[in-house]
């Protein structure tokens, strides 16, 4: 008798459960004809191709899922992941057209776990006019004047400041990060390392670990944790906002990010302490992860590739016997570095760690002869077009050379584009310069064991990079 009502139950359960996935392809199937969405599988109900695009991206190879589908379907295809049905552009023409109609045609769409991690008044989830105006506030505090003027003594301070402990077997990686936060720390509120700033680095980690993890606070205790982190982080930059605050009023002026925060208060806007504090964790975060890890796979790229590492070293070398005995960069040093350009440019065509970014369309929107439908879910792959043999020839080898030849391809936006522009490409360049200037005139390295680039959940090195340094005794 149980075991009869068990059956019946089941083939109850089968039955409904096969209607709704037949009426969730019918309504998928009905409404690409009436919309003509670009081509594509959207695998199976529910799931889509989610796993197809995690096992993917767990090989060495880095783009797996977007080679498979262009070559089947074309540059712009549909596909269902995560959840919902997006369409992937591996067109460079078509991202340049997406990410240049922020506001008009689409808008950033980030995850409502993303937004508890960084804070509901961050940059990266604000919009329209309040964007316009905190975006451009951004790219002034980070323009290349400032950057010259204020920023690069520090950087150059702190970089060596760093290497000056290192020996023996360090991880890069983890090095990098460290020089990274620091900067970020120093430049948006004029704190030097400490133990304070230390502390503050342990639990920001914490967050960070947050974002490659299910998102799911009864599921996942990384989750529940960084949550928890991102609360001890902004308690503990309330704290500083308010002594900022505090010593402003008595006439105290610096030079940083809070002090521009401050600034452009009085305007048509206030800001109050806690839209100061997301803002400012969202700045940490944005340069955190993607500068150390160009930083990490930069290094990389050069151990693997002799011959660049050799033509480097002589750029940088030359660089130092001309500084004579000062060791701290100027900015006609900086100006002076064009293979590092080069090395730079390709560490971030042929890895960046933002392998492309989420728009959602606001509106019915037409390209290339189809129809995205209001509200659908965008997938811009910066990479995939950086890997686009039609981009770039040789487009999966590390050819730094190849940008002697070749200046500011419209295919080549490691930094986004449009309204959203990272506003710290300048300053990301200028540590990424600074940081190899003093790591190859100082030291000279090999990797302490082998190690290889994935890019699943993240792109980096599986080992965090461990190498063994000496000192080369250049100088510094
Ligand atoms: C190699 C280093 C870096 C890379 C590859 C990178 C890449 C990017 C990309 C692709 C975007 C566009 C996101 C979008 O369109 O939705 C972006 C945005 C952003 N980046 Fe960077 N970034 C780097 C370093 C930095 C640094 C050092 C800072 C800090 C000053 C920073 C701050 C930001 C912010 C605040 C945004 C959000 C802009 C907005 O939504 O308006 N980035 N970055």
């Amino acid at each position: 008798m149980i075991t009869m009502e068990l059956f019946s139950l089941s083939l109850l359960f089968t039955v409904s459960l096969s209607t709704i996935i037949f009426f969730l392809f019918r309504t998928t199937t009905a409404s690409r004809r009436k919309t003509r969405l670009p081509p594509g599988s959207i695998g199976l109900p529910l799931i889509g191709e989610t796993f197809q695009l995690i096992s993917a991206y767990k090989t060495e190879n880095p783009e797996p899922f977007i080679d498979a589908r262009v070559s089947k379907y074309g540059s712009v295809f549909t596909t269902h992941v995560f959840g919902e049905r997006t369409v992937f552009s591996a067109d460079g023409e078509t991202n340049r057209f997406i990410l240049q109609n922020e506001g008009r045609l689409f808008e950033s769409s980030y995850p409502g776990s993303i937004a508890n991690l960084v804070g509901k008044h961050s940059l990266l989830l604000m919009r329209g006019s309040l964007h316009r105006r905190m975006h451009s506030l951004t790219m002034s505090f980070a323009n290349s004047t400032i950057i010259k003027d204020h920023f690069l003594v520090d950087i150059d301070r702190l970089v060596r400041l760093n290497l000056d402990s290192w020996t023996g077997r360090i991880l890069l990686m983890e090095e990098a990060k460290k020089i990274t936060f620091e900067l970020t720390l120093k430049q948006l509120l004029s704190i030097d390392p400490c133990e304070w700033s230390e502390n503050l680095r342990k639990e920001y980690m914490l967050v960070i670990e947050g974002f490659f993890c299910i998102p799911l606070p009864f599921f996942s205790l990384t989750y529940r944790r960084a949550i928890q982190a991102r609360k001890r982080v902004t308690e503990a930059l309330n704290l500083v906002v308010g002594e900022r605050r505090r010593e402003r009023e008595r006439g105290v002026k610096k030079n940083d990010m809070l002090a521009a925060l401050f600034d452009s208060d009085g305007g048509d806007v206030v800001f109050h302490d806690e839209e100061i504090v997301d803002f400012l964790v969202s700045l940490l975060v944005a340069g955190y992860d993607t500068t150390s890890t160009t930083m990490t796979l930069a290094v990389k790229f050069l151990t693997d590739t002799p011959s660049a590492l050799a033509q480097l070293q002589e750029e940088h070398d030359k660089i130092r016997a001309n500084r004579g005995t000062s060791v701290a960069l100027e900015w006609d040093d900086y100006k002076s570095m064009p293979f590092t350009q080069c090395v730079v440019n390709e560490t971030l065509r042929l890895s960046n760690i933002i392998s492309g970014v989420f728009r959602r369309a606001i509106t019915d929107v037409k390209i290339k002869g189809y129809t995205i439908p209001k509200g659908s879910k965008v997938f811009t792959s910066l990479r995939a077009v950086h890997l686009g043999q039609e981009n770039f020839k040789d487009a999966r080898v590390f050819d730094p050379w190849r940008w002697q030849n070749i200046s500011d391809p419209i295919n080549f936006m490691p930094f986004g584009g449009g309204p959203r522009k990272c506003p710290g490409h300048e300053l990301a360049r200028v540590a990424l310069s600074v940081f190899l200037h003093h790591l190859i005139t100082r030291f000279s390295w090999k990797p302490a064991e082998e190690d290889k680039l994935v890019f699943f959940p993240t792109t980096r090195t599986q080992k965090r990079y461990p190498i063994i340094v000496e000192c080369r005794n250049v100088g510094g």
